[in-house]
């Protein structure tokens, strides 16, 4: 039980409303507002949730203020250069760091899982070849429940587990299956000798026809993007698992709803679009048009891969990223590409720009991931459904908290109603 309570003072009644606090390990207090309705028959109001804590976590922090990143306590930075993706992925499903047999064994499963039932890899032929791979992903892992029975009961802890496996393995085996229906390719089978992000590159570009070696530059930038993708603690697509899971759906529903939402633009849709908005711009002497159109409250027209509702000073995911680009762009020879160099001119003029300043707007992850996957030769359409393959494991991980969380219960937020009041029902004749 709390300590610390915070008054609530109701200027219509003259009355006042004590709440109870709580205190995490680090941020803000959280003021419990569960007595509010059944005290004094008011809800709070926060469109967006931006004020709101949906549930306790022990997975991811977050300081907007000063760019900070943890995973289970681990700062980004760390993890980024001295981890391995599925180090990161056993740290976030586990809570520790793992000993070299749990690891080893870890890795074993999760390559063990890499292939899929041949019925659900004929699904992708239901789908047209012009298909948006989010489409055909979001609808393949949605499907797995009519496949993996074996897992569908969440209130088991190993079904759970292998659950975890299945969708962390099997992404990038479904996500390459998706690429090459739309090219028209045989799809590639999984390798398990191969590491995650190798796997994944030759089940994307190999073809049965020829030889293919994985560039290792390429796997090791793949490793780190899907490092800073892997969580961000009760982002959109996660909250989305939360609320589908927390009905009691079956897991891969609940994954497959992340799916969807992590398909728009403000979300892990930036990436294609920021590689979109770069094409759509052309040329550096275009920049002062599109960064005076996103400053215009008329225009719709947003700069694709700015802002966060979290960061308010910089995205530190965006920093480490910033510098494999180079890396990247440098190690496979592309140092002179256009689109990197318009970025880079746009970076600059609105890092420089009075409203981007004020509106503390920072270039974020989305803005550079893009560019590096380009240089890899993924196609723009493909780039979030990468970010899908990263972020699966923080959805599982959320997914696997809230399941065992004792505070857990349905999601069913509540509203300020502003429609109609009651009235009768008028015959048609009389309308
Ligand atoms: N370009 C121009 N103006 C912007 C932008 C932008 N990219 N982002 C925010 N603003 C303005 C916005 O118009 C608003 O102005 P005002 O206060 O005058 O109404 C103000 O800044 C605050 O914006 P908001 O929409 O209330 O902020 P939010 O926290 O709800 O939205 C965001 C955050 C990321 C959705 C938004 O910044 C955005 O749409 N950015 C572009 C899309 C993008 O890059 N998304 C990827 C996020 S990082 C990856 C991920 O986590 O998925």
């Amino acid at each position: 039980m709390t300590s610390k309570t915070f008054s609530l003072r109701d200027n219509s009644t003259g009355g006042q409303v004590e709440l109870d606090v709580r205190s995490g390990t680090i941020g803000p207090d959280v003021v419990e507002i569960g007595s509010l309705y059944p005290e004094k028959g008011v809800f709070t109001y926060d469109p967006g949730f931006a004020s709101t804590a949906s549930c306790s976590s022990t997975i991811t922090y977050i300081d907007g203020e000063q760019g900070v990143l943890l995973y289970r306590g681990y700062p980004i930075e760390q993890l980024a250069e001295k981890s391995s993706f599925l180090e990161v992925a056993y740290l976030l499903l586990h809570g520790e760091l793992p000993g070299q047999a749990q690891l080893d064994s870890f890795i074993h499963s999760i390559s063990t899982h890499t292939m899929m039932n041949e019925t659900l890899l004929r699904l992708f032929n239901g789908f047209h070849t012009n298909a948006h791979p989010m489409a055909m992903v979001a609808g393949v892992v949605g499907s797995m429940s009519a496949f993996y029975h074996d897992t569908m009961d969440i209130y088991d802890a190993r079904q759970r587990e292998i659950f975890s496996h299945r969708i962390i393995a099997k992404l990038p085996t479904i996500a390459a299956a998706a690429y090459k229906h739309t090219l028209g390719q045989p799809f590639m089978y999984p390798r398990n000798s191969l590491d995650y992000t190798s796997n994944l590159l030759r089940m994307f570009f190999a073809v049965p026809a020829a030889r293919y070696e994985v560039d290792p530059i390429a796997a090791e930038a793949l490793d780190l993007l899907f490092i800073l993708h892997a969580d961000h603690e009760q982002n959109c697509s996660t909250s989305t698992v939360r609320l589908a899971g927390s009905s009691g759906t079956n897991p891969y529903s609940a994954i497959a709803s992340g799916i969807a939402a992590l398909w728009g633009a403000a979300h892990g849709g930036a990436n294609e679009a920021v590689l979109g908005m770069l094409e759509e711009i052309g040329s550096a002497k275009n920049i002062a048009t599109y960064v005076d159109r996103a400053k215009d409250k008329a225009d719709p027209f947003r700069l694709m891969g700015f802002g966060h509702r979290v960061y308010k000073n910089f995205d530190p995911r965006a920093t480490i990223i910033r510098e494999m680009c180079h890396r990247v762009l440098n190690q496979m020879g592309q140092t002179d590409s256009p689109v990197f160099d318009l970025a880079l001119k746009l970076e600059e003029i609105a890092l420089k720009d009075e409203y981007f300043l004020e509106k503390q707007l920072y270039p974020n992850v989305d803005f550079y991931s893009g560019i590096i996957y380009r240089a890899l030769g993924i196609p723009s359409s493909m780039y979030t459904v990468m970010f899908a393959i990263a972020r699966s494991v923080g959805w599982v991980a959320h997914w696997q908290e809230m399941i065992i969380d004792p505070e857990t219960r349905i999601g069913r937020p509540r509203q300020l109603y502003i429609g109609a009041p009651q009235r009768d029902y008028t015959p048609i004749k009389k309308r």
